[in-house]
């Protein structure tokens, strides 16, 4: 079988490499940035706003190039999507050949390979020797959702703790799940309810060991919100948008054991820890975590709309097939243990408030 996922050719496209230079020839933003900007004021709500408006013309690898000539270093990576860097030559040449295929069909009508061949790379690298099914969904939010879904309906209950400090989306769901009201979700109420917010391990402030956090983590939910009434734990193993936090050593093994111990499902959101920003495939496997859901987006797919969500609590019970997923879900099958869930890297450009549009 000639898969092109797993080809391991490190080259951009040599055809259309840009030199790996950073090369400014221009003022910043430059004529022809300017006059797009002016174009798309008159169009683009305020709202969506450019951290850098300079125009994208091409790129390549970690180098963009504007439409004046102007060639960056691209630090942005869309927010940790662009993995592999830009048009890197083995994922363009899987787009075209899907592109000379079919576009889409609708897996819950008419299924095709991929979709399988995803779920076992997925199901093969991610943490666990369990048996695990993915979902696939639309982006990093929809898979939060489903994987909040999915632990409602299998445990009955509908508790969501997240820990301080999170970020999990821009739906209404995952803005209440985030940490900060603002920018994500002031102005934009009301929120969804049963969200629960718990103190996290931040080592670096709270100069707590990762038993001692977990203990305050444990502690305030039990007394807070009561583990009965919980259906998910949702953390992100290393936080990307709280400020690149590593809990103490230890955290999330006793937050795996207690959430085990009291039937809440552990989701791990590695949307933007996982595929390799770490050093390793999913930041869970730093700590030992093997998370009952695991989300995954962003850099799965270069930039391509491509999410998933594999993930499955033991011993579990699937709700009915189309239950918990979206226009592109697969029906969830009983694994022994857990398995993981990812979503799409592609960027939801939604109407936002011009203070909204910071961040993820
Ligand atoms: C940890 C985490 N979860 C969820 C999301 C939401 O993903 P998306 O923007 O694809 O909806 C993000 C996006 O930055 C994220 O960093």
């Amino acid at each position: 079988m000639t898969d092109t996922l797993l080809e391991t050719s490190s080259a951009s496209n040599s055809e259309t490499a840009i030199p790996a230079r950073r090369e400014v020839v221009t003022a910043i933003p430059g004529p022809k940035s300017q006059a797009l900007h002016e174009r798309r004021t008159k169009v683009v709500p305020p709202g969506v706003h450019s951290t850098l408006p300079v125009y994208i013309e091409r790129a390549s690898g970690a180098i963009l190039r504007d439409v004046d000539g102007n060639s960056f270093i691209d630090l942005g990576a869309g927010i940790g999507v662009t993995t592999v860097g830009h048009s890197r030559e083995t994922v363009v040449n899987a787009a075209k050949a899907q592109l000379d295929s079919f576009l889409h069909t609708l897996f819950t009508i008419t299924p095709y390979e991929s979709y399988v061949r995803v779920a076992e790379l997925l199901a093969e690298h991610t943490p666990g020797d369990h048996e695990k099914h993915t979902v696939l969904v639309n982006s990093g939010a929809e898979a939060v959702e489903n994987g909040v879904k999915i632990a409602r309906k299998y445990t009955g209950r509908r508790g969501v703790a997240v820990l301080e400090h999170a970020y999990h989306g821009r739906t209404n769901l995952t803005m209440a799940m985030n940490y900060k009201a603002a920018p994500y979700a002031t102005g934009f109420g009301p929120l969804a309810g049963d969200v629960f917010h718990a103190p996290s391990s931040y080592p670096y402030r709270d100069g707590l060991s990762g038993a001692a956090a977990a203990a305050r983590t444990i502690g305030y939910l039990e007394k807070h919100v009561g583990a009965t009434d919980l259906a998910a734990l949702v953390v992100e193993p290393i936080q990307g948008e709280g400020g690149f936090q590593t809990p103490a050593e230890g955290y999330l093994p006793a937050l795996q054991e207690w959430a085990t111990k009291n039937g809440v499902v552990l989701i791990a959101d590695e949307i933007q820890s996982g595929m390799g920003r770490t050093g390793r495939y999913f930041a869970s496997e730093h700590f030992g975590l093997v998370p009952d859901l695991l989300l995954s987006a962003k850099g799965i797919a270069a930039g391509l709309p491509l999410p998933r969500s594999p993930a499955v609590p033991r011993s579990w019970t699937p709700p009915s097939p189309v239950d918990s997923a979206g226009p592109s879900a697969a029906t969830p099958s009983p694994p022994r243990r857990r398995s993981p869930c990812s979503s799409s890297s592609s960027r939801t450009a939604s109407s936002r408030r011009a203070s909204a549009s910071d961040g993820p």
